[in-house]
């Protein structure tokens, strides 16, 4: 299978649009500087290519609908960048965001994502907050009940994550970025390819045990107050109700 690099370029510019650049021109700078990075150094390589996206502290971006992504496990991104060089995520270009990360995942070496995975790993996580952070018309308490009896086992009490079942932490993320996943998961945008063992399991949840739009939502809404409280070092002022 090939990259159809045209249409990757016409994808790219229709989700970037005039939304990133720092007072570069959009449609020039973002494929080439994707396509053309030769560096070898974690640090460089996500302020080249990562940082247009997930934002310069791996914040993520609500306008690409690309997600807070520092301090992530590596044995998580490792399988992401596997899933998605292999065609087990951002296959389908009607999901345009994993499409999109698929053709940056594919432009890589293998030492380049080594680098770049490491380097993501020791970011500080980011905690979000204010509109990344609030559900609104939800209800946490029954998404509490739904995550004790059905996510708890496998993504852990607090939403840390569990490398042996490899299922990722949920903390981290933003609660609009988590409920685009459940919902990717259950149309089968990902995690229905063949051989996806772990999507799979987000498949048979998804379709199995949430039933409608407000128990996905009030399941983010309940995985939103797992999340620490304070945006700097979110583990030290965990439990002193920082501002
Ligand atoms: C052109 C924009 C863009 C660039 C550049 C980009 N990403 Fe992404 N990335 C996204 C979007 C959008 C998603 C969300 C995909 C989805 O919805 O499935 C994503 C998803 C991811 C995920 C999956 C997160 C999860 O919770 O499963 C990882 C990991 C990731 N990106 C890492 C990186 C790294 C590392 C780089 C740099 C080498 C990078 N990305 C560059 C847009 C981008
Ligand atoms: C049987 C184990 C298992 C159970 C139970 C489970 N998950 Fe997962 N979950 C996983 C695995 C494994 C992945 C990683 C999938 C992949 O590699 O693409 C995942 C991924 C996710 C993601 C995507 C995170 C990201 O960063 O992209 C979300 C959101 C999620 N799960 C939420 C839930 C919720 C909510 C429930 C309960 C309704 C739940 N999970 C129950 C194993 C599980």
């Amino acid at each position: 299978m090939n990259t159809c690099k045209s249409l990757l370029a016409f994808v790219m510019t229709a989700i970037i649009g005039g939304t990133v650049m720092h007072g570069a021109d959009p449609v020039a700078a973002v494929p080439p500087v994707i396509a053309a990075t030769k560096a070898t150094d974690g640090r460089v390589i996500f302020e080249t290519v990562c940082a247009q996206c997930h934002g310069t502290a791996g914040e993520g971006k609500p306008e690409l609908k690309s997600p807070s992504i520092a301090g992530m496990p590596s044995w998580y991104v490792n399988t992401q960048f596997a899933n998605l060089r292999e065609g087990r995520r951002g296959h389908d270009a009607a999901d345009p965001q994993s499409f999109m990360m698929a053709a940056i995942a594919k432009a890589l070496e293998p030492e380049q994502i080594k680098a770049v995975v490491a380097h993501v790993e020791q970011m500080p996580m980011k905690v979000p907050v204010g509109k990344d952070r609030e559900m609104a018309n939800t209800n946490p308490q029954e998404g509490m009940r739904l995550f004790q009896e059905r996510c708890m086992e496998c993504h852990r009490y607090n939403a840390s994550g569990e490398m042996a079942f490899g299922s990722p932490p949920l903390i981290g993320r933003q609660g609009w970025y988590l409920e685009e996943q459940l919902k990717k998961f259950k149309s089968g945008k990902r995690g229905a390819v063949k051989n996806d063992v772990n999507g799979a399991k987000m498949v048979q949840m998804t379709t199995l045990f949430i039933e409608d739009e407000q128990m996905l939502r009030d399941v983010v809404a309940y995985i939103m107050t797992l999340n620490p409280e304070s945006k700097e070092s979110p583990f030290e002022s965990a439990g002193q109700g920082a501002h």
